[in-house]
């Protein structure tokens, strides 16, 4: 298995640290530690969890000849924030079959998720480097980009640019977008009544606790509460944000340190963002400057995939 390494265990935990004292704890950490990833391959297996998402890629799939006819005989794949690559790989075998080599650059920030990323890659014997790196970065994302010379086909999947700034996410990416290039990329659309029962359910808190007890905090020490906002940034951008509220006095400990938490206190989640299909359509076109080649709207009409170029 060949990884490189862009950010290192030792910055993950030092971001940890201080993320933890500005109770801020951004997407990368709630899949960082083994125990994490195997939540999330429980989460993954809940139906609902991603609900019409995988009938949309085996549509994408379905097409993948004329994807393959526009890169040639060969295509660099660059999935940012890989998880377990499975959409990636689904695609990569129907690209191979209309007979173009994959390249597979899988990019995450978690060990263990990358892990299985390139293992699954490895066993249907593609030809695989993983990127550990934080695709928040613009500088990260250019030396991603960079593992291999245009055409390339950058991946951001499974609702991922929704857990950043996606007004901000999405021009990191089409900064790094050159000609032939093309991105897939998905947003899961607002629903008034299922968005949040998506979220705040029995399963969903269960992951997130998976990450808080790694660092001391049971589900009897406090409740996760979750918020619907409007982004006023732009018509049509729902937030969903979620915090940690603390029911007595706690002492967290993180990369050895204790941090203590008083009564009553709030540590900010990973949030995520949902859209309108104007405002998505809005997010890629017009604020990431790219040019919307096919979308498609997933079966149960919550995930909008765009195929883009710049
Ligand atoms: C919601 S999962 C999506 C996985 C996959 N793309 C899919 O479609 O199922 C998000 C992935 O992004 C990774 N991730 C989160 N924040 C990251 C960051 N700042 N840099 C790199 N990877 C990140 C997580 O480790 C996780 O594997």
């Amino acid at each position: 298995m060949k990884v490189e390494v862009v950010l290192t265990e030792a910055d993950i935990a030092q971001e940890f640290a201080e993320a933890m004292q500005a109770r801020d704890l951004p997407e990368k950490f709630f899949f960082w530690s083994p125990r994490s990833a195997m939540g999330w391959k429980t989460l993954t297996s809940e139906p609902d969890l991603y609900g019409g998402l995988g009938e949309t890629w085996k549509a994408i799939a379905a097409g993948a000849g004329a994807l393959a006819q526009h890169f040639g005989g060969r295509v660099p794949v660059i999935s940012f924030g890989a998880g377990d690559g499975e959409r990636d790989r689904l695609l990569m075998t129907a690209l191979q079959r209309a007979g173009c080599e994959c390249q597979y650059f899988p990019v995450d920030s978690s060990q263990p998720m990358l892990e299985i990323a390139c293992a699954g890659a490895d066993d249907e014997d593609f030809e695989t480097t993983g990127i550990k790196a934080d695709i928040s970065s613009p500088v990260h994302l250019v030396y991603c980009a960079d593992a291999a010379e245009p055409p390339r086909l950058f991946i951001m999947s499974g609702n991922t640019i929704s857990s950043f700034d996606p007004l901000a996410e999405i021009r990191y990416l089409a900064q790094g977008l050159r000609g032939g290039d093309r991105l897939i990329v998905d947003g899961e659309l607002y629903d008034e009544h299922k968005t949040m029962a998506r979220r705040d359910n029995a399963a969903a808190r269960k992951f997130i606790f998976t990450m808080l007890s790694g660092v001391g905090i049971e589900s009897d020490d406090g409740e996760i509460r979750f918020n619907h906002k409007r982004d006023e940034r732009h018509e049509g951008l729902h937030l969903i944000t979620r915090s940690f509220r603390a029911a007595r006095d706690l002492s967290a400990t993180v990369g050895g340190e204790e941090v203590s938490l008083e009564r009553g206190e709030r540590i900010g989640l990973n949030f995520q963002y949902t859209y309108t299909p104007e405002s998505f359509r809005w997010l890629v076109g017009e604020q990431g400057g790219l040019e919307i080649l096919e979308e498609y709207i997933s079966p149960d009409g919550r995930f909008l995939t765009a195929i883009c170029k710049k």
